[in-house]
């Protein structure tokens, strides 16, 4: 049987087994929930926004907690069986064969000080198990950026979208031709961390950049704009979706957990990633 692979269902265990799920509907949802977010997002980004929470390097906003109900709302109501991992909380089992993974807005510092550089970004995962190990990997991603009205799309095997068009990653090979961007994550160790890595970067490319949203990072690394996008304590809704769809540019996504159940990865183009050193 073959299937269109437009509307596939999700076969990657390479056989058919009883729970799973329509990849293409899956998309639908999460580009729905994206849209919705998103429009949240835009209408109240010049607005007085309330914050739930202030640290040194970080702020959570009451909008992340209002855009990630929404986002549950309009997946629930689509695949109520799913569960969901998210920045706000989780809902469900989310050790389950398939689950969805949130990032209601990333880039919310930005957004909370009225830079118009944030996104939504979602990911439906799959278990994988091997003899040793079960994980999730994303089978579907999308990134939606309000502001610019840019919707990234991917489905594992297929190429990735640009509003619809595909994309590639960048085709430059010598770091001093890259524009390459680092993240600073939100604690002051990983901070102390990135700083010495930043400071070897900065010498050796065309120029760093902090953008300051990190699914976007991956996404514009997918479109070729940047040739690599680096950090060292990231969370799962933050990557969960972008690093799929490097994948399905072209590129290469690489991840490790830390210590302090944080992730540590490098995105590239695939043609400069071993002159990256791996983030301490
Ligand atoms: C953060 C942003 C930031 C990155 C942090 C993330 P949030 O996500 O993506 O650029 O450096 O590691 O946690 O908190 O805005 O969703």
């Amino acid at each position: 049987m073959r299937l269109d692979p437009a509307n596939r269902l999700d076969d990657s265990f390479g056989y058919w087994h009883h729970s799973r799920v329509n990849l293409k509907q899956a998309q639908s949802a999460a580009v729905k929930a994206a849209h919705a977010a998103g429009k949240v997002m835009r209408q109240n980004l010049r607005k007085p926004k309330k914050a739930n929470e202030v640290t040194s390097h970080d702020i959570k906003l009451e909008l992340d907690v209002r855009c990630q109900k929404l986002i549950e709302k309009i997946l629930l109501a689509s695949f109520p069986e799913i569960p969901l991992l998210g920045e706000e909380g989780d809902s469900g089992d989310v050790q389950s064969e398939y689950r969805w993974v949130v990032d209601p807005i990333d880039g919310t510092v930005n957004y909370a000080y009225g830079i118009p550089h944030a996104c939504v970004s979602i990911a439906l995962q799959k278990k994988v198990s091997s003899s040793k190990t079960a994980k999730h990997h994303s089978v579907v991603g999308v990134v939606y950026d309000p502001f610019q009205n840019e919707l990234w799309t991917a489905i594992r095997g297929q190429k990735a979208l640009l509003n619809g068009t595909p994309i590639r990653v960048s085709p430059r090979r010598n770091l001093n031709e890259c524009v390459v961007s680092i993240g600073f994550a939100k604690s002051r160790g990983s901070m102390e961390k990135a700083l010495p890595y930043f400071i070897w970067l900065a010498r050796r490319v065309r120029k760093i950049r902090m953008l300051g949203a990190a699914a976007l990072g991956l996404t514009y690394v997918a479109t070729g704009r940047l040739d690599a996008y680096i950090e060292r304590g990231v969370n799962l809704w933050d990557v969960a979706a972008g690093g799929l769809i490097i994948e399905c540019a072209g590129g290469k996504y690489w991840s490790e957990p830390t210590d302090d159940e944080k992730i540590r990865m490098i995105a590239s183009n695939g043609l400069i990633h071993k002159k990256l050193p791996i983030p301490k």
